[in-house]
């Protein structure tokens, strides 16, 4: 597809739009220029947008000086927001906000490496994850901004789960449809025992969800590959062994790198990702520099997920997320 057909059309001569869609690869990713988000946007410049998302799966932006409130007004566009996390406290001024530095990342991961005996180890697939899916209604996109960026180093890597779906054969599709998985909070994954309460007084977990195997998005009708390397435990209704084995069959699948696009970050650089289409991994390489790197992350409201035999996901532990709006 040439760079000419994917710019957008006006819809009169009189206001023409200058937004340019460029994709990254052929299967996910678009960057997205020729829009400023510190301003209002048009209803139909925003729906480029959301049509870009639904099928790039992840649209990048550059160059966007916002501030925390035009930050969240822009995700707003999306739908309703929810807080930072729910189980990690947000900004003072902006409990929608999460703010993420890289150390985190390497103190968690050390600490998992010294795991008491008998403790899960949750799969590490280079951090790959679907967000917040412990709880039953995970976010339907994520945004995050990059606040503070190495010159080199914490990259972060998209997977497009419609397309892993799709890679399977009939006979593991069939398989799979009817199947569901439990997904839940981890001691890596923030469910540790000596979590500070919350200023909002909602519970701190543990959660711990039903979700299909296989699900549904719900505006595009797409089956998808719905597992979370990090916090999926098992399948229901088979032997462990087999879970594992599945499990692993499936994670593979779902990492495979024809499937992927890398995200060189930059300062300033915005990233929309559907969290119901997309698995991601960042920064992988936080081992290998020694560089702050910050980001800020808010998340738009979603759904209970759907299977294709209509199984809609539940709550075994914890509350759902909330919205903040
Ligand atoms: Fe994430």
């Amino acid at each position: 597809m040439s760079l000419a057909t994917l710019q957008s059309r006006p819809a009169n001569d009189a206001k023409p739009s200058r937004i340019v869609i460029e994709p990254v690869t052929p299967i996910i990713g678009a960057e997205i220029s020729g829009v400023d988000l510190t301003r209002p946007l048009d209803a139909e410049t925003f729906a480029e947008i959301r049509q870009a998302i639904r099928k790039w799966r992840v649209i990048f932006f550059r160059d966007q000086d916002i501030t925390n409130d035009q930050l969240k007004t822009f995700g707003r566009y999306f739908g309703p927001l929810t807080p930072a996390h729910p189980i990690a406290e947000g900004l003072d001024e902006h409990p929608e906000i999460w703010e993420r530095a890289v150390d985190e990342y390497r103190v968690r991961r050390s600490e998992n490496d010294n795991l008491k005996p008998g403790a899960r180890k949750p799969r590490d697939y280079k951090g790959w994850h679907i967000d917040i899916t412990f709880v039953a209604n995970p976010n339907a996109y994520s945004l995050l901004y990059g606040v503070q960026i190495p010159e080199y180093g914490g990259d972060t890597l998209f997977a497009n789960l419609i397309a892993a779906y799709e890679g399977l054969s009939p006979k593991i599709k069939a398989l799979i449809d009817g199947l569901q998985a439990v997904h839940q909070t981890t001691s890596y994954d923030f469910g540790g025992p000596a979590r500070p309460p919350r200023k909002d007084g909602r519970s701190t977990g543990p959660f711990v969800s039903l979700h299909p195997l296989v699900r549904i998005h719900p505006e595009t009708g797409e089956k998808l590959l719905f597992l979370n390397p990090g916090t999926t435990t098992h399948i229901v209704g088979l032997k462990e062994r087999e879970s594992q084995a599945l499990l692993d069959l499936l994670f593979f699948e779902v990492t495979r790198p024809e499937y992927q696009v890398r995200f060189r970050w930059r300062p300033k650089s915005l990233v929309v990702w559907d969290n119901q289409a997309v698995a991601h991994a960042g920064p992988i390489d936080y081992a290998h520099f020694d560089l702050p790197r910050v980001v800020r992350r808010i998340t738009v409201a979603g759904d209970l997920p759907a299977g294709p035999d209509g199984f809609r996901s539940k709550a075994l532990e914890g509350e759902l997320f909330n919205v903040l709006g």
